[in-house]
């Protein structure tokens, strides 16, 4: 069903003080986009269609877009020159399809909710359909330092009137503490003329976005600043101490939804977890422990302290991984353990089975990465390398220090040693 909706990312400037050749919206936060993040949160207003302003790096920005919303009605608009916040919307203006409203926001916003987005359309709907047709609502924040942002002027009566920027403020306004934070919900139909109607007679010779608002309140119609009640919600990426700031952020909240679902999380704050891990009740994580994105972490489990889970890594229920042990591309069986010091590469490993320290899957043969299979409750002992691809049956063991080679052909419940390991024949 249609919302109604059309939702605009603006994500053209350069990011000039990232100094970066990646595109602002393309650097990583927790294994996903900044612009990842920003759709998500668009998303979840369930806009009929969402259009992206690009500039540099246009393609892509797009690609990224189309990769993490692969079923999400998108448009994107190329803006070249780019003459401003306002001169962004003209030139999407002709992608906004058929809507009620056109909500307006950031791309490199990233912490920015839809709960936020949902508020701020709710106040622009108002009561009734009169009060839907040709009303604005706008993000506001009280900040303590407002430097750089366009300020919220209000009337005596305390109406929203317009907003200044920065550059354009008289002293007594530069000392109002409510700033605009660039994200708006505007009637469509009024749009469409006001957007006509900008011009560039400012200190930046920029067309701004904001005199939009300030056209509605001068013709009376209804402008609502929502101030948020979260301003850090607000916080936006322009160099890369604010990228990493936002990164915390977005990892806090990813910890948290773990710790919602009765993962315990030791000290959140040396534990990193990429967005889309699955993680089951019960599992402990230790301190200085890295999981990437897409691994799958099972109930009862324990990992780290200084795990590193990488794409791949499968634990079933029970399953343990411990001090210094990296996983890629392996499963883990059912309460099989790695405490200590291991490389776990391309490894399929049974229920039962016991990594000892040290033990090192040789995967990789300087060209191509081979398999190597574990069976159920097998044994491999302290300092085993076992060079891939390569099985250690069901049952079997390796001494300590052991290289399985390739030609080592163990077969179920044998025991190998040696260096290479050579074949222990059986007692009695
Ligand atoms: C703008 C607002 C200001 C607000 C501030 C909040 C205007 C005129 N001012 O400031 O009131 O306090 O945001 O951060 O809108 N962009 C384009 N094309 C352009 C210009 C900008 O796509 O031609 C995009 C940028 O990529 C960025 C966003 O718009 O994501 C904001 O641009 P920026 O230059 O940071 O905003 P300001 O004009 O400083
Ligand atoms: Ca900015």
């Amino acid at each position: 069903m249609s919302s109604g909706t059309t939702v605009v990312i603006l994500a053209a400037g350069k990011g000039t003080r990232m100094k970066s050749d990646r595109p602002k919206a393309l650097h990583e936060l927790c294994g996903r986009s900044m612009l990842g993040w920003v759709l998500d949160a668009c998303a979840g207003v369930k806009p009929d269609r969402i259009v992206v302003v690009v500039g540099h790096g246009a393609a892509e920005v797009e690609a990224e877009a189309r990769r993490q919303m692969p079923d999400m009605d998108l448009a994107f608009v190329l803006q070249e020159p780019q003459l401003g916040t306002g001169h962004a919307l003209q030139v999407a203006a002709p992608e906004f399809g058929k809507c009620d409203r056109v909500v307006v926001t950031y791309g490199d916003m990233p912490l920015l909710t839809s709960k936020s987005l949902e508020d701020l359309i709710a106040s622009q709907k108002g009561h009734s359909e009169d009060d839907a047709a040709d009303s604005v609502a706008l993000l506001t924040a009280l900040v303590d330092d407002p430097f750089g942002y366009g300020r919220v002027v209000r009337s005596d009566d305390d109406l929203f009137e317009r907003i200044v920027e920065q550059k354009d403020a008289s002293e007594a306004e530069q000392m109002l503490n409510e700033v605009n934070l660039g994200v708006y919900c505007f009637a469509h139909g009024p749009l469409m003329e006001d957007l006509g109607r900008l011009t560039n007679d400012n200190a930046q010779q920029e067309y701004y976005i904001t005199d939009l608002a300030g056209m509605a309140a001068g013709d009376g119609r209804r402008v609502l600043p929502v101030v948020l009640e979260d301003a850090a919600e607000a916080q936006g990426v322009n160099d890369l101490a604010q990228l990493a700031d936002v990164r915390w952020q977005v990892q806090l909240r990813i910890l948290e939804e773990h710790m919602a679902n009765g993962v315990r999380i030791m000290d959140p704050s040396t534990t990193f977890i990429d967005h889309g891990v699955t993680i089951g009740t019960g599992t402990e994580v230790l301190p200085c422990t890295v999981i990437r994105g897409g691994v799958k972490i099972g109930e009862h489990c324990e990992v780290g302290p200084f795990s590193h889970l990488r794409v791949g890594a499968v634990l079933e229920d029970s399953a343990e991984v411990g001090n210094f042990t990296e996983m890629k591309k392996s499963t883990l069986g059912r309460g099989s353990k790695a405490k200590h010091l291991s490389y776990l590469g391309d490894a399929e490993i049974g229920a039962g089975a016991n990594i000892g320290a040290g033990t090192i899957f040789a995967n990789y043969d300087g060209t191509h990465k081979h398999k190597t299979v574990v069976g159920d409750k097998a044994f491999v002992g302290s300092g085993t390398i076992i060079v891939a691809p390569n099985e250690v049956p069901k049952g079997s063991t390796t001494g300590a220090g052991a290289v399985v080679t390739r030609s080592a052909k163990m077969a179920e419940d044998e025991t190998w040693v040696g260096l290479p390991a050579r074949k222990l024949p059986k007692k009695g």
